[in-house]
Parts: structure tokens; sequence; C-alpha cells
């Protein structure tokens, strides 16, 4: 049996394969969009966690490519999974991974899963244990709809974004922002990769304690040199500002609280002044405000930013159309 392309990270995705998904990303958007390519497909979705955007944009992308898509999620009739290998399953779980994924592989030609962070055990969520599981049991490729570690859709409709707005290297800050409560670090691992990528010149901003994962730093950092760009760790949010093309906003909590949920949540309320309000917008070359949404005004950004023409937040989301047709395309084996 020849290995499935799975698309679980960005951290394992080559320069060429990152070039082509982009560029089918901008064949396939509007009308040439709109095509049977992926007639008689199927396509399923678990979800473990909420979507507004990822699920819409899958299901509306096998529609208009010609494909049924398939949507489950847990606690919503599938049955509870269990992903650990070696426990006794005798508490809430009625089902392993590895069967589940099993069947479901011998019944589409695609999957895709969502499993968020415990935000319990660094360690394990570190491991991505929950995707990587399912992975492994599915003999048809598996595409990432955001894991504990890594949300790859979100990072290539990041870039996108960039490539559409922008349109050249340049100053690009991933910063940390206020929230009510700990989330996990899968969306500013994504847009740190995808940056670094794309050869930017990435900043990642966040007060100190709120470091993302080494390893992820260590490979994005080798991506960005390798595409001719740079990454860089800043304490100081203005300094970070000061002449960025791109804003790149998200709230995330600190690893080192993780199991503490009322440490945690205090922590990322310790700095309002993290907010992205007009005057840290000011301090950039006329920069583009983009978040992943769904997003928290008057707490991650004021209303003055979020609804002024720097947000570029709606048309970032829409991109994730255009990527996921690419991902679907490349899993099915068809090129546009
Ligand atoms: N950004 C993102 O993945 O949105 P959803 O959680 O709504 O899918």
């Amino acid at each position: 049996m020849t290995t499935p392309w799975h698309f679980l990270s960005l951290r394992d995705v080559d320069s060429a394969t990152w070039q082509e998904l982009l560029a089918q990303s901008e064949i396939l958007s509007g009308a040439r969009g709109r095509r049977p390519l992926l007639q008689g497909k199927r396509f399923g979705m678990v979800f473990f966690n909420p979507s507004l955007r990822t699920r819409t944009a899958f299901e509306v992308a096998c529609s208009d490519l010609g494909a049924s898509s398939v949507n489950l999620q847990v606690g919503g009739g599938l049955w509870s999974l269990e992903h650990r290998d070696g426990v006794v399953m005798d508490g809430p779980h009625a089902e392993h991974v590895k069967e589940g994924f099993a069947v479901l592989a011998r019944m589409l030609d695609g999957l895709g899963l969502r499993s968020f962070a415990s935000l319990s055990d660094a360690a394990a969520d570190a491991r991505d244990e929950v995707i990587r599981s399912a992975a492994a049991a599915s003999s048809v490729p598996l595409l990432s709809l955001e894991s504990a570690m890594d949300h790859p859709h979100q990072g290539l409709a990041d870039a996108l974004t960039v490539r559409r707005k922008v349109g050249e290297r340049a100053k690009v800050v991933v910063t940390w922002a206020p929230h009510v409560k700990p989330l996990p670090l899968a969306v500013p691992h994504a847009a740190t990769l995808a940056f670094a990528h794309e050869g930017h010149d990435v900043v990642l901003a966040h007060p100190p304690g709120f470091d993302l994962d080494e390893g992820v730093l260590q490979d994005a950092s080798a991506l960005a040199e390798a595409a001719g760009g740079s990454l860089s760790v800043s304490h100081d949010r203005d300094a970070a500002f000061d002449g960025a093309r791109v804003i790149y906003a998200k709230s995330w909590g600190a690893r080192g609280d993780y199991g503490a949920p009322e440490t945690a949540a205090a922590a990322v309320q310790a700095h309002p002044e993290w907010i992205v309000d007009a005057a840290a917008m000011g301090r950039t070359d006329h920069g583009v405000f983009l978040h992943c949404l769904p997003v928290r005004r008057g707490v991650v950004v004021t209303d003055e930013v979020l609804d002024s023409p720097a947000s570029g937040v709606i048309d970032q989301a829409a991109a994730r159309l255009d990527v996921q047709k690419a991902t679907l395309c490349r899993a099915m084996g068809v090129t546009a």
C-alpha cells in the first residue's frame, strides 16, 4: 500500500509543495474553482470542536468541485473516540480512532480531522497524538482541520492573503493579544510557519512566558532562512509594530500554565495593553490587520481597527475556500 498524502503540519511541507498549493489555490479561486474536477469523490470530516469557516469552506469546496461530503461531530451523534494506545476502554469512549478512521477510509476518498489542544499537558499536545493516531489508521489522505499543534489550511490562507494584499517580502508581525481564557498554539504556529515559508521578515511579538513550541520555532527559522527571510522574537510590542506591513493578531496561553486553568486565565488577562488599537496600528507602514477569526472585539482588537479599511480579516477567511479546494484536489490526485 502506498502512503497517502497526509496534510497535518506546515513543518512537513517542502518548498515545491508549498508553492504548488498556493498556485493551485489561485487557479481554483473564482469561476475556475466551480468545475467537477472531483466528480464522484467523497470527503469526510470529523470535528471534535466547533467550526464556522473550516467546515463551511470544505462543504462548499466539495460542492463546487462535484464531490460529496460527510460531516461528523463528536458529541453530536458520533461515538466518543479514544486515541491513546494500550488503554483499557472502560471509560466514556466507545470507539478507538484505529477502527473509526480505518472504517471511514474504506468508505471515503479523503478525510479531515479537527482536534484542539488539551491545554492540560504541554508534552502530550506537542506530540499531536489525536491527529497522528488517526493518520496512522487512515489508508486515504487525512487533512488537518486544526490539531493541537498546527492549523495548516489557516496558514495557507494567511500566506495567500498576504500575497494578494502586499505581494512582496515584508515585515510581518505575529502578535500575541489578550483574551479571557487561554487558547491553543496551533494558529500562531501555522502563521509563523506560513510566513517563514514565504520568506517574510517575521517578528513574533509576545510578553515573556508566552513562547511558542521550541521545535516549531527552530523549523520556522530554518524555513525563513531557506526562503530568504528571517524570524525574530520580541517582547517589545511597540518596536515590533514599527514599520510593519502586516499585523497578525492571535491570543494564546502560556505553556507553563497548562493544567492550571485559573492561573492560565489570569495570565492571558494580565496584559490588556497588548490589545491591537489604532495607536498601535499607527506605528506600522500602512499595515494590514489580520486575524484567523473568530475574534473577540474589544479584547483582542478594538472595533476601530476591525472596522477600518486596514482590516483584511474577511478576505483572509474567504481565502480558506481557495486553499481548501487546492488541498482537496491534491489529496484526490487531481491538478486543476
Ligand atoms: N479560523 C478558523 O479555523 O475558523 P473556524 O474555527 O470557524 O473553522
